[in-house]
């Protein structure tokens, strides 16, 4: 039996990093690890990474830097690198900071036992491979592990779509989908846990099709099949690419109850030159039409996007076209980033924007979807929405949880726990929340 020991894992980037850091926690709890409430308590630290913008890497340098008096203090402390920084700049990490134990790219986080065995024997160990076997299947769950009221799941894993500016399909390899009746088995094992709301999660979810009964799944379909699941009150699903937004999954919008009116459709700029160029393969009508399909089966749905502004050859007019966009989606939230040289992708070698015009669009864009959002999320005033309650609010009596639309609603005077549901009037709106009250 192996020592009680403490894991820290710092979680970078999106939300398949949550869902991983959670199964990596899980495999090294087999070893003995618990988890560490801050890196200076930890025998093992992992930094769960994110490759997608050029800062998020450097951030893990520094953050990396920061661990020497750590362990210094501590000769045995364990360091390792995690996600799609460890699999794109293994070697070179290894390299550049000498502190690091272990190196393990998002298809090898079932190795990690054998791998952290290994490092504690003083071997430095790297593991970016893209094995056979299947990671999901060999990450051991703990027990019955109570869990809060809100879950990832990741269906699909990869990339085909090979966007010029992004290294996700060289970093998290091709598209793969797991079949649905391990997704099943997963969403049914977090319900007993106390999961009432599942995401699915996929770096192209909808692209879902994974191996059923008769046949692939689509998206929808999965989600026909989760809806049956006893207990769990809610699903949603990100991220999707406007091309994989069949009809079956565009009418489960109108038709499935438990699946939430919320939708992160990135369309990444509004001029057809700049999204023929990223390789997109949709312009900006054919997106603004399949919205219209979208909201025609859910008229309410709130909308969510990303968007990359200076892209080479970016033009002011060029830029002009993303503002119309916008204007005309309305956005109830959004994610917009400065476009990023990421070495190995066809973007990179292009004429690059002026880094001082890139920031100011940048600015401008923020300005306008921060004041669509704020418009969006005050419009909920008056409204009855369906809560989810999360953890109790800052103030006594008062709980704090999502509303359909994945705002966050706090309400006083409540009388309901984690995981409760419940409908909420909205009484007001603040700066990132809003305030409600219960109806029955
Ligand atoms: N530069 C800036 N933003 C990027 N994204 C992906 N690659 C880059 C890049 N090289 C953004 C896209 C994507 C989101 C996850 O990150 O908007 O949808
Ligand atoms: Fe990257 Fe494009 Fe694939 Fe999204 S669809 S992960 S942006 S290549």
């Amino acid at each position: 039996m192996t020592a009680p020991k403490k894991l820290f894992i710092k979680t970078y980037g999106c939300q398949m990093n949550v869902y991983d850091s959670e199964r990596m926690a899980e495999a090294l709890g087999g070893q003995g690890y618990t988890e560490a409430k801050s890196a200076d308590e930890a025998d093992m630290i992992l930094l769960n990474t994110c490759h997608i913008r050029e800062k998020a890497a450097e951030k893990v340098y520094s953050e990396l830097g920061r661990f020497k008096k750590l362990k210094a203090a501590k000769p045995d402390l364990k360091i390792g690198v995690a996600g799609c920084v460890a699999q794109a700049e293994g070697q070179e990490i290894m390299r550049r900071q000498p502190l690091v134990d272990l190196v393990v790219g998002p298809q090898s986080y079932h190795r990690l036992p054998e791998m952290e065995e290994k490092a504690q024997t003083g071997e430095k160990v790297l593991d970016t491979d893209f094995p056979e076997e299947d990671k999901f299947e060999q990450l051991k769950r703990r027990p019955k592990a109570k869990r809060g009221p809100t879950a990832f799941l990741t269906v699909q894993e990869g990339c085909d779509k090979f966007c010029a500016f992004c290294v996700v399909p060289y970093t998290r390899g091709a598209e793969v989908s797991r079949p649905a009746d391990r997704i099943l088995t997963e969403a049914r094992d977090l319900v007993e846990r106390g999961v009432r709301e599942i995401t699915l999660l996929g770096q192209n979810v909808n692209a879902y099709h994974g191996a059923g009964a008769n046949g692939d799944l689509t998206l929808a379909q999965l989600i026909w099949e989760l809806d049956k699941v006893d207990g769990l009150e809610r699903i949603r699903f990100t991220t999707s690419h406007p091309n994989d937004m069949m009809d079956d999954l565009i009418e489960a919008h109108g038709t499935c109850k438990k699946l939430m009116p919320y939708l992160h459709l990135p369309v990444q700029a509004g001029s057809d030159k700049i999204l023929k160029r990223m390789n997109r393969s949709h312009t900006a009508e054919s997106y603004l039409r399949l919205l219209e399909r979208i909201r025609a089966a859910r008229p309410d749905i709130l909308i969510s996007g990303d968007f990359i502004v200076g892209f080479p050859e970016e033009t002011e007019e060029d830029f002009q076209a993303t503002l119309d966009l916008v204007e005309e989606v309305k956005y109830g939230t959004a994610y917009s980033f400065k476009y990023s040289t990421r070495p190995g992708t066809p973007a990179a070698e292009r004429p690059q924007v002026d880094p001082a015009e890139a920031d100011d669009r940048l600015q401008r864009l923020q300005a306008l979807l921060t004041r669509q959002q704020r418009e969006i999320q005050d419009s909920m005033v008056g409204r009855e929405v369906g809560v989810l309650f999360e953890k109790p609010g800052r103030q006594a009596g008062q709980m704090l949880g999502k509303s359909d639309y994945l705002h966050a609603v706090h309400v006083a005077n409540c009388d309901r726990q984690a995981g409760d549901l419940a409908r909420v009037r909205i009484v007001s709106s603040r700066t990132n929340s809003l305030a409600g009250e219960l109806i029955d």
